[in-house]
C-alpha cells in the first residue's frame, strides 16, 4: 500500500512514520466539539455539524486509504434527545441529507453503511433512507462505516441480557451456557472485530455511554481539535500514536488483538 505524502505544520510527512503492517482495523470515533467550534465562531450550532459532516467524509477516506476496515461514528447518543427540539430536528434533517446526497459515492467507493442504534423513535422518512441505505451497500464488504444513532452502551448491554434471560427462561440455553462469547453474538456490532482504538475529540477525557462492552480493551487517544477541525493530518497523528503503544491485553507480552480473528472484515 502506498500511502500519500501526508505533511503536518512541522512539515513532517507524517504517511513515513505509519507502520503499515499495525494499521488499527477497527477505529471508532467520538466526533465531539461541533457546538462549542461553531460558538467560538459567534455562528449558529448547527454550523458545526454542517462542517463535522465535511470532517467526516475526509476521515472516511483517510481510514479508508490507511488500510483501516471498519470506523464506527457516535452520532447520536440516547443521551441527545434532551438538547433543543430545534437541533434535535436540525441533526435528524442532516442525517437524511446526508444519505441523500452522498449514498451513491459511499456505494461507488465500496463502503457498507450501517447504523446501529434502536430506530424507532427516528422519522419514518429517515428510516426509509437509512434501510435503503444499508440495503443499497450490504455486499460491499472492503470497508464498514457504522453510523451509531439513537445508541447507548449500557441500552446495549440491557437489551443483550433480556435476550438471554428470555431465551433462559424458555430453557432454550442453560445459564451455565451464557458466555463472553454468547453475549458478543448479541450484540449490535456482532460479527466486527473489537475496535483497537478510541479516538475522541474536542479534549473531553470521557467515553459517555459509547461501545461500553466493545472498548473494553481499546487504546483512547484524545485530541484536543474540536472535530470541525480535525483533519487527515490530526487521524495520522492518532494512528502513529496508537502505534507506539504496548498493548499487552492484561498480560505482560505485547500481542495482537485476537479476540475476533474469523470477522468478516478482519484481514
Ligand atoms: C458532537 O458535538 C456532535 C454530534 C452530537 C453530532 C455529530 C454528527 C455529525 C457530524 C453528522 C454525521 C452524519 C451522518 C449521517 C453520519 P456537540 O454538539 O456535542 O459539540 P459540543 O460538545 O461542542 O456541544
Amino acid at each position: 500500500m502506498n500511502l500519500e505524502k501526508i505533511i503536518d505544520k512541522k512539515n513532517t510527512d507524517l504517511s513515513k512514520k505509519i507502520d503499515k503492517q499495525k494499521v488499527p482495523e477497527h477505529v471508532a470515533i467520538i466526533m465531539d466539539g461541533n457546538g462549542r467550534w461553531a460558538t467560538k465562531k459567534g455562528l449558529a450550532r448547527s454550523f458545526g455539524h454542517n462542517k463535522g459532516v465535511n470532517v467526516l467524509k475526509e476521515i472516511l477516506k483517510a481510514s479508508k486509504n490507511l488500510g483501516c476496515k471498519v470506523l464506527t461514528v457516535y452520532a447520536f447518543s440516547t443521551e441527545n434527545w434532551t438538547r433543543p427540539t430545534k437541533e434535535v430536528d436540525f441533526l435528524i434533517n442532516l442525517f437524511s441529507e446526508v444519505l441523500e446526497k452522498q449514498i451513491d459515492e459511499i456505494h461507488q467507493e465500496s463502503i457498507r453503511i450501517k447504523f446501529i442504534g434502536d430506530l424507532t423513535p427516528f422519522p419514518a422518512t429517515l428510516k426509509k433512507l437509512i434501510q435503503n441505505a444499508e440495503s443499497l451497500t450490504k455486499n460491499n464488504n472492503t470497508f464498514l462505516l457504522n453510523v451509531c444513532a439513537n445508541y447507548g452502551g449500557r441500552q446495549e448491554i440491557v437489551k443483550v441480557a433480556k435476550e438471554i434471560a428470555s431465551k433462559s427462561l424458555s430453557g432454550e440455553i442453560k445459564p451455565s451456557e451464557v458466555n463472553e462469547e454468547l453475549f458478543n453474538s448479541k450484540l449490535l456490532t456482532s460479527g466486527i472485530k473489537d475496535p483497537e482504538l478510541l479516538i475522541r475529540t474536542s479534549g473531553e477525557k470521557r467515553i459517555s455511554n459509547f461501545l461500553l462492552w466493545q472498548l473494553a480493551y481499546s487504546e483512547i487517544y484524545i485530541s484536543e481539535v474540536l472535530w470541525p477541525d480535525f483533519n487527515e493530518v490530526e487521524f495520522l497523528k492518532a494512528i502513529i500514536d496508537y502505534q507506539s503503544r504496548n498493548r499487552r491485553f492484561g498480560g505482560i507480552e505485547s500481542l495482537p488483538n485476537k479476540s475476533f480473528k474469523d470477522s468478516k472484515y478482519s484481514s
